[in-house]
């Protein structure tokens, strides 16, 4: 038996989850059950062969469970431009040696929901297709989750892939408002909490010359997103599945939040993908989302250094 906390984590890697990962590997006080990868920011091949070789470089060596390879209803863009083709940033890495499992992602997430019910902290850090699967197979899956983090949305319709809409949600609209119609609460990290905790490329840079595989890895995967970012949004750089981590695993560095009711937009020219907080309480709905709005911002960088194999 062991008292650390149950982990199972979503996601698309991806340059950005691929922090977030290493910051999940780091953690004393989380057992890391495994991977379930679902496509969004490339194919799921890539996202799969990724979340692998992430495991080798950082030793690490949960099972990775590829789950749904394109969204529930209609096909979606992928973010390959900020990512690059292969996710991480095509620098023709050597594929790892170990082999991902064969059972589904969305099976994975019911089986470890029942050996671990009530206890289970559930992070996804990509599209919602492979969750929403696993709501729909089993509809008392929500009893089961301890805590759900989301990384997904624009709380005030400040979108990064659309006007109104963040890439994680629009990427797969019909599986985020199942999951939102689905869970009484989930922790949401938003586009826009993410544009409220940049931290500078300068500094970055100095972490990343850290001796460590972890470190030499990731300069090499995150130099095409960084320079992309850089050219883009200036000197702070903003990494948004690795601040959603900071907040599922240390939830004691959230420093303000609201708990509001949270819709998923399906529709629309330009609402597709939206997440429409009531944020004056006006529509009767339960609260189900609770928006992270400010965390520790010295905790969080400190965290990253720590992921890279820094000594603060
Ligand atoms: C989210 O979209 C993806 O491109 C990133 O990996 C992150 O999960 C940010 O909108
Ligand atoms: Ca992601």
């Amino acid at each position: 038996m062991t008292d650390r906390i149950p982990l199972l984590i979503d996601t698309d890697p991806g340059v950005d989850d691929a922090l977030a990962l290493l910051m999940a590997f780091n953690s004393r006080q989380h057992e890391l059950l495994g991977l379930c990868i679902t496509a969004g920011n490339v194919g799921l091949d890539y996202t799969t062969a990724n979340a692998l070789k992430l495991c080798e470089v950082a030793g690490v060596t949960v099972p990775v469970y590829p789950g749904c390879d394109r969204p529930l209803v209609f096909a979606a863009e992928d973010a390959s431009y900020v990512h690059g083709r292969d996710g991480f940033g095509d620098i023709g890495y050597e594929p790892a040696q170990r082999r991902p499992e064969s059972e589904h992602a969305a099976l994975a997430i019911l089986r470890e929901s029942h050996a671990h019910a009530g206890q289970l902290l559930l992070v996804t850090l990509g599209p919602l297709t492979n969750l929403a699967l696993a709501v729909r197979l089993d509809p008392t899956l929500p009893e089961r989750i301890g805590r759900l983090l989301v990384m997904g949305g624009a709380v005030t319709g400040k979108g990064n892939t659309s006007i109104a809409a963040e890439f994680n949600i629009a990427f797969d609209p019909e599986a985020a408002a199942i999951v939102f119609g689905s869970f009484p609460r989930i922790e949401v990290v938003d586009w826009e909490a993410v544009l409220r905790h940049g931290f500078l490329h300068k500094r970055f840079e100095a972490w990343l010359a850290a001796e460590d595989p972890r470190a030499g890895f990731y300069d090499r995967i995150s130099r095409k997103t960084r320079q992309w970012a850089e050219g883009k949004r200036g000197e702070y750089w903003h990494s948004a599945d690795a601040l959603a981590m900071m907040a599922a695993l240390y939830p004691e560095h959230v420093i303000e939040k609201e708990r509001h009711y949270l819709h998923v937009e399906t529709a629309g020219s330009q609402s597709r993908g939206a997440t429409v907080v009531d944020w004056l309480e006006r529509s009767g709905q339960p609260a189900q989302a609770e928006i992270i709005l400010t965390v520790n911002q010295a905790r969080f960088e400190a965290l990253i250094q720590e992921a890279l194999g820094g000594h603060i």
